[in-house]
């Protein structure tokens, strides 16, 4: 028996005011938020038994959301993590409710990677590494003759451009270490610490580089970057609504209870239930979210969130949140607003 503990936490700051009223894990790609894309890859794996840890960002959203677990395959238990106390503080608060091995996976990250790869552990811990091009802004890993030696948070020289990835394998082991961890410069217990601590007690650390494409969610770029992988990856054609006097081309879902009227959605694309699409162009790489209203109007490679209208406006590479209204617009707008908004343009 094994357990993923997909994290929820964390400030979301970059995403503001996207998570002005939810946590940013809950933001929907491709038609799901990013963190069900996660708990599905997990359940893939023959991964059951969740533990989500809540931050203090609306946690009740995510456990309405995902429940008891029973729809989406699995079971889930929570645990409160509140105030962002750094990574290692998460994954200590879930000590009683996992077995002697298990996995840990930050809840904005996308990582496409056959997670069963990773287990059984050897060592005391086995990480994914990506080799990047901006190695500040990652936790990063010093790799000689083929072993982890040195592990350094938001490295300010430049040590390693292999930055860990938001997936890790810990056996029980780690509690003990984290328990005399003291908080970085940013004022947080740090997960690439608690390794480091590891590899200190000479116990041996896993790694596989990854080579493909993998996201952390962290900026509204890495929110659309997530939405175009995803859409390309998993969208299939399904058009289960009402279509009108339209062309919906190549893999475009429909969602049930969505009208589409006059208009064109070029695939990959996804739109939600309830939404009305008229006189439009949707597409490619467009998610628009539930109970949307897009009339006149073009959107290209944007993710709209739920109850969103649109009206004579042309966007692309645009994020707009919850219940924003945008209307009016000749030109094409960038774009990149939160819930409640409203924009004349
Ligand atoms: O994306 C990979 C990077 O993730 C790693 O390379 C870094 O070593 C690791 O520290 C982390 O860096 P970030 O600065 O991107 O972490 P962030 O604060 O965005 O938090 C990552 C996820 O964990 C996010 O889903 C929020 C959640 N979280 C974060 C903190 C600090 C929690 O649940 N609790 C927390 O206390």
């Amino acid at each position: 028996m094994m357990e993923a503990v997909i994290l929820h936490g964390g400030q979301g700051t970059r995403l503001r005011p996207l998570t002005h009223t939810g946590p940013k894990q809950l933001i929907r790609v491709a038609g799901k938020p990013v963190s069900q894309w996660v708990l599905e890859q997990v359940v893939e794996a023959g991964i059951t038994d969740v533990v989500l840890v809540l931050g203090d960002n609306n946690p009740t959203r995510v456990v309405e959301y995902y429940g008891d677990g029973s729809k989406f395959g699995a079971r889930i238990r929570y645990v409160y993590q509140g105030k962002a106390r750094g990574l290692a503080d998460a994954v200590y608060r879930v000590r009683k409710l996992v077995s002697d091995q298990f996995l840990v996976y930050l809840g904005d990250n996308v990582v496409p990677y056959d997670l069963r790869r990773l287990f059984p552990l050897r060592g005391a811990a086995s990480i994914l590494l990506a080799r990047v091009p901006n190695p500040g802004r990652f936790g990063v890993v010093v790799v000689r003759d083929g072993k982890v030696v040195r592990l350094v948070e938001k490295p300010k020289e430049p040590v390693s451009d292999l930055a860990l990835v938001g997936v890790y394998g810990f056996t029980s082991e780690v509690f003990e270490v984290v328990q005399s961890l003291r908080p970085s410069w940013r004022g947080e217990l740090e997960i690439t610490d608690a390794i480091q601590g590891l590899v200190d007690r000479g116990r041996e650390v896993e790694f596989q580089v990854v080579d493909g494409w993998w996201k952390d969610t962290g900026t509204p770029e890495d929110v659309l970057e997530a939405n175009s992988f995803l859409l390309d990856r998993h969208a299939t054609r399904s058009v289960l609504g009402e279509v009108r006097n339209s062309t919906v081309e190549g893999r475009v879902v429909v969602e049930q209870g969505a009208v589409v009227e006059n208009s064109t959605i070029r695939g990959p694309s996804f739109v939600g239930r309830g939404t009305t699409v008229r006189n439009s162009f949707v597409g490619p790489f467009t998610s628009i979210g539930e109970d949307c209203v897009v009339e006149g109007s073009e959107v290209e490679h944007s993710v709209i969130l739920d109850q969103v209208t649109l009206r004579g406006v042309s966007l692309m590479d645009s994020l707009v949140g919850t219940r924003a209204v945008v209307e009016r617009g000749a030109k094409r707008q960038r774009l990149v607003i939160g819930e409640n908004s409203r924009v004349w343009m």
